[in-house]
């Protein structure tokens, strides 16, 4: 942070070197300096005060983002909390903290690898008590969830683009239980971990290209689980569908980061059967025998009930 608080400081200094030099050039007895310099000099200080403005958004947006923290909050940690944390777990949080399938949330997987512009330092964190789970209450895990936010209060990189704002309180405290009750299991880089953006991560985040979920407050309940669209809709926020496929599952347009867009998922499940459509999610295969190019095993790890209120979710009118 303070890095990014010193590059801040220099291109606000910067813009008001080119705004001076631009002020004494048109001033200038000179036409020449006069027209070239002022020129140049409402470019440089346009451009400066741009990106400024921009790692000054990022800033913000990184360092202050909307979040609640219940100190005094202690989960319980009965055996069935357990048993739907893990649940979760493996649908929704192991693709990041579990990357080598261990069955344990080690983390360790760098996105800054994937990424091809640096901004940063970007590490899924272990989540197992040999990780951060010492350091962190019960409060600081559940607002890590709910707000995408470090024990510090400033975002949490990729936790923060996630859909886990709209899980239930009680599924929340259910994944603390489980991340608390895994076997401590160090993964070798533990202390190298979390997310640093730099100052050009700031402005990616200041010119809203990564867009962070808007924050929830108060308490959340889940629907009644059953084989109906309502529930289904909760399954497909968490199964991270709705990340991908649009709030409604109706598809994304290409865009700049994904420039071939996501198909409309209602279109292609009103044609298909319960069974098949099952079947498509723990394969990965469409009745055809094409594959389904798209991170299916998330999905291949639901219960047959989780599947059957997704089909019905799918179906109904949106
Ligand atoms: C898209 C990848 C991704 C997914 C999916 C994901 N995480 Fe994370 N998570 C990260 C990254 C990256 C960090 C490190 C961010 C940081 O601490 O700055 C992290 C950090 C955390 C932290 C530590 C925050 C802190 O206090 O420093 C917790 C707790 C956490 N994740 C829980 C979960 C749970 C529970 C799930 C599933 C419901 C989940 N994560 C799914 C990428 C992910
Ligand atoms: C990372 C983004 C992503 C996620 C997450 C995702 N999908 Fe998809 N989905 C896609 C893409 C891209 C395709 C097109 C795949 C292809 O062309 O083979 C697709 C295809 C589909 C199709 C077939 C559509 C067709 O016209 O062939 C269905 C149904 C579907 N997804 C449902 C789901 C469900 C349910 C989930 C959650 C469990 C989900 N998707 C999660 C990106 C995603």
């Amino acid at each position: 942070m303070f890095g990014n608080l010193i590059v801040l400081v220099i291109l606000i200094a910067l813009v008001v070197l080119f705004g001076w030099l631009t002020y004494r050039a048109i001033r200038s007895k000179k036409m020449w300096v006069k027209i070239v310099g002022g020129i140049l000099g409402t470019l440089a200080t346009l451009l400066f005060a741009a990106i400024t403005f921009g790692v000054g958004k990022g800033f913000m947006t990184v360092y202050m983002p909307p979040s609640a923290l219940d100190a005094n909050l202690k989960v319980e940690a009965t055996p069935e909390q357990i048993a739907r944390g893990k649940y979760i777990a493996q649908v929704s949080c192991a693709g990041c903290h579990d990357p080598d399938k261990t069955g344990v949330l080690v983390g360790g997987m760098d996105f800054s690898k994937e990424i091809p512009i640096p901004i940063g330092n970007m590490v899924s964190r272990n989540l197992t008590p040999a990780g951060i789970l010492a350091e962190r209450t019960d409060g600081e895990l559940f607002r890590a969830i709910r707000h995408g936010v470090t024990k510090d209060g400033s975002l949490a990189g990729f936790m923060s683009f996630m859909p886990y704002r709209d899980l239930s309180d009680d599924d929340t405290k259910a994944l603390i239980a489980y991340m608390r009750s895994q076997p401590p299991t160090p993964n070798g880089n533990d202390l190298a971990q979390g997310t640093q953006f730099n100052a050009l991560g700031l402005l990616f985040m200041g010119a809203g290209m990564f867009p962070i979920p808007e924050a929830r407050m108060g308490v959340i309940t889940a629907p009644a689980p059953g084989a109906n669209a309502e529930y289904g809709k909760y399954v497909a926020t968490f199964g991270e569908c709705r990340g991908c496929h649009g709030p409604n599952m109706t598809g994304a347009e290409p865009s700049a980061m994904d420039p071939v867009g996501v198909p409309n998922a209602r279109l292609f499940t009103a044609q298909i059967s319960h069974e098949d459509f099952v079947k498509m999610m723990r394969t990965g295969k469409r009745p055809d025998g094409s594959d389904l190019k798209m991170p299916w095993e998330n999905a291949a790890q639901m219960n047959d009930e989780d599947l059957g209120a997704l089909y019905e979710y799918l179906k109904s009118a949106q």
